[in-house]
């Protein structure tokens, strides 16, 4: 059992808050707590009014600003750290044997995370796979992320979070930089081997910030990560489900149920977090970092203290597509391509015109 925790979940969240803001104590000061209200506040309302009210509100959060990545992980940390913990829940409900296992791997576990941001969710992986034993021992992380200003966070996540709870789980974190919107493909090539062995991939509340207008090139880059994986690949997505959001979330659902087995879908669906092993709790104490957030005691606004959230979610599988890679294939192909000269050596390698899909189309049908 993971209890009794080493640390409490809003301690570690809080360490995390004083690494965005900078400085040295352990714990945020007023100003900083006055400074995350406002700054969690302003956050709620850019997600609420997003696309309206045009001058007031931007249609995407820029994260360089310590404020958006504050006033985000106080906002919205605590229950997206959850929500991979319910998600696998339900899904090992539906079916059991699309849940990767690390036990087949050593303990080991890939998983790729497409907008990181402070990568917050790996709390809910690590959660739902060593609440009972310790059974996820490494825990490798590939955190694709256009915004380098979390880095540093992402750190105080996996020190005081992860093996804060976890004690005896190994994080590796490979932090991939690279922004959707844009031609990914020699990037992700550079970490090919690490991508190519991920288990799982989470797509979680990052879709909602990208405009609809650049899903095509999305969608090259988030294909090329599916066309390239070595083992049956988990996709897990978790979105917001207020309608205005719709437009930037619809589009990739569909793209991925036309080429993967479905699990599940939905709509939308209100998750709690109001009972043990994971509740959101206003501790009432006047010192816990809630109490300072929602409470009473500081001036000014006082946002609203949340215990759920709305969601829309969908789950499915993928096969790799070949038991060996292109990149092998494609070498073994200009292999066959060289050229003999008169005296029998090889003189010279021939330009492959044909892809390997081109010389064998029905290679992967039945
Ligand atoms: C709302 S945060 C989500 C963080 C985390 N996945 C979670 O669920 O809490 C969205 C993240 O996606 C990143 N992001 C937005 N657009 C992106 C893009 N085009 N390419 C890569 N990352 C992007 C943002 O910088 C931000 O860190």
């Amino acid at each position: 059992m993971v209890r009794p925790k080493k640390i409490q979940f809003t301690d570690a969240l809080e360490s995390i808050l004083v690494s965005i803001w900078g400085g040295t104590k352990s714990n945020l000061d007023d100003s900083q707590i006055r400074k995350t209200r406002d700054a969690l506040v302003e956050i709620r309302a850019i997600y609420r009014f997003k696309g309206e009210y045009k001058n007031k509100y931007p249609s995407s959060i820029n994260y360089q600003y310590p404020k958006n990545r504050a006033g985000y992980l106080a906002a919205f940390g605590q229950r997206h750290a959850y929500l991979p913990y319910f998600h696998l829940k339900r899904i090992e409900g539906i079916n059991p044997k699309v849940i990767p296992h690390p036990e087949r791997k050593k303990g080991e576990l890939v998983v790729t995370t497409i907008g990181a941001g402070a990568a917050i969710e790996a709390y809910g992986i690590c959660f739902f796979y060593n609440e009972e034993a310790h059974r996820l021992r490494k825990l490798r992380l590939n955190l694709i992320e256009k915004i380098d200003n979390w880095i540093p966070n992402r750190h105080t996540v996996y020190d005081k979070l992860l093996k804060g709870t976890f004690p005896k789980l190994e994080v590796i974190p490979h932090d991939i930089t690279a922004d959707l919107t844009k031609e990914c493909i020699p990037i992700f090539s550079n970490h090919y081997d690490t991508i190519a062995k991920s288990d799982i991939l989470l797509i979680y509340n990052v879709m909602n910030e990208i405009l609809t207008k650049h899903s095509k090139m999305v969608w090259k880059n988030i294909k090329f990560i599916l066309n390239n994986i070595e083992q049956p690949l988990l996709i897990l997505l978790v979105e917001p489900s207020a309608p205005n959001a719709s437009p930037r979330i619809n589009w990739i659902k569909t793209q991925l149920a036309e080429c993967s087995n479905l699990i599940n879908n939905m709509d939308e669906e209100e998750f709690l977090f109001d009972s043990e092993p994971l509740q959101i709790v206003y501790e009432n104490t006047g010192v816990g970092l809630n109490d300072r957030l929602f409470g009473q005691n500081i001036d000014g606004s006082k946002p609203e203290f949340k215990t759920s959230i709305k969601r829309t979610h969908m789950a499915c599988t993928i096969e790799p597509q070949s038991p060996v890679s292109m990149e092998q294939v494609n070498k073994q192909l200009s292999m066959l391509n060289i050229k003999r000269g008169k005296k029998g050596r090889f003189v010279r390698r021939q330009r492959i015109e044909k892809t390997f899909w081109d010389l064998y189309p029905n290679w992967d049908k039945d």
